[in-house]
């Protein structure tokens, strides 16, 4: 599979207008991707568990211009009202498209867009919104090609939304997701993200993530800024090659459900990604106080208890806490009794592994 299988042969009839919604769920990773190389190629492969409550919802209404156009037309509303400053992103992203969607410029589009999660949380949006705003697009060009396979549609709306926001490619499907070419991994590559290939062990089935909201501030790095910054980084082949050890190491693990061994990987992957950013120049921190008192918390827990509670992190202050289904009543009085009180405002999110996007019927 190239770019250039992404490319549509001629289309049926335009239709004149018409709306399509989707739902699509954040991810978080597990093997982080951090770095870049042209056209959002990654520099490393990674996985994560598809989430559940942190979605986007979009609709897309769509009506045929008049004329022959090479312009982009769009309305973009957010949570109910219109947000020019989400425009250019989406242009962008347009730009990025075009194309494999043609006929993007024959239509005025209007987007409307909101997310489950409190606004500023945060929580990365890119991930679920450009991912919804792929699937909607996608499911306009079913329309003018009824014969595409349900593969070839899922992996072209995982492909175009690797191009609004690498990630976010991620987030198609469930419940565990690998993206980039990984030489030992069937299937992978670094065009669009697959399901995780392998046998899992059903301890990770259920997996909860409550997300700790320890900063809700706007992020101090973008994630643009931040991939770049491993052009040139001292260590960014050593971590580089780290993602796929990792990665290997977690096919055995994943299959015998070795929480012991999870834990080592997913907490060194969230700290390897942190120390990136400390480590690069200009340098960042991005954890806060509160989020070292969480995870020396959560060690100390862990220890206690006997537990597999453990916790990773995404570019911010926030922690992502996971543990199974088996000891999620021990966990939560945990995260509530002790945890919660680090959170800003006392806040948190109740997430956990889920399936993936779904279509919305539209009245
Ligand atoms: O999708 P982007 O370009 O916003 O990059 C996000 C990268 C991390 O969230 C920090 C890690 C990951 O793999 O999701």
């Amino acid at each position: 599979m190239t770019e250039k299988d992404f490319i549509p042969s001629k289309y049926q009839e335009l239709k004149e207008q018409g709306q399509v919604s989707y739902t699509s769920p954040s991810n978080i990773a597990l093997v982080k991707y951090w770095g870049k190389k042209e056209n959002q190629i990654p520099a490393n492969p990674s996985i994560s568990f598809t989430l559940e409550a942190c979605a986007t919802t979009t609709s897309l209404k769509y009506k045929k211009r008049a004329g022959d156009n090479s312009d982009f037309s769009f309305d973009l509303l957010f949570q109910g009202e219109p947000k020019p400053s989400f425009k250019p992103k989406i242009e962008q992203f347009f730009k990025r498209v075009i194309s494999y969607l043609p006929f993007l410029t024959q239509y005025h589009l209007i987007i409307e867009t909101s997310n489950s999660f409190p606004h500023s949380s945060g929580i990365a949006s890119s991930a679920s919104g450009m991912s919804a705003l792929a699937l909607c697009l996608m499911e306009l060009e079913k329309e003018f090609v009824p014969t595409m396979t349900s593969e070839l549609f899922v992996q072209k709306a995982s492909f175009l939304s690797r191009l609004g926001s690498g990630s976010a490619c991620r987030s198609i499907e469930g419940d565990l997701v690998q993206w980039g070419k990984h030489k030992n991994i069937e299937g992978s590559t670094d065009l669009y993200g697959i399901k995780y290939p392998y046998e899992v062990h059903p301890i990770f089935k259920n997996y909860h993530d409550t997300i700790l909201l320890v900063d809700k501030g706007e992020k101090q790095v973008s994630s643009t800024v931040g991939h770049d910054l491993m052009h040139g980084h001292p260590f960014a082949e050593q971590r580089f090659s780290q993602a796929h050890k990792n990665l290997e190491n977690l096919k055995v693990i994943f299959k015998e459900g070795n929480l012991k061994e999870f834990i080592k990987i997913v907490e060194s992957e969230a700290l390897t990604l942190h120390a990136m950013m400390m480590t690069s120049q200009p340098y960042f921190i991005l954890m806060k106080p509160n989020t070292l008192e969480i995870i020396n918390k959560i060690w100390d827990f862990r220890e206690k208890s006997k537990t597999n509670v453990c916790f990773t992190l995404d570019a911010g202050a926030n922690v992502h806490v996971l543990y199974p289904e088996v000891e999620k009543a021990e966990v939560f009085q945990f995260i509530q009794d002790e945890l919660v009180a680090y959170c800003q405002n006392q806040q948190y999110i109740c997430d956990r592994i889920g399936f993936g996007a779904k279509k919305l019927s539209v009245k």
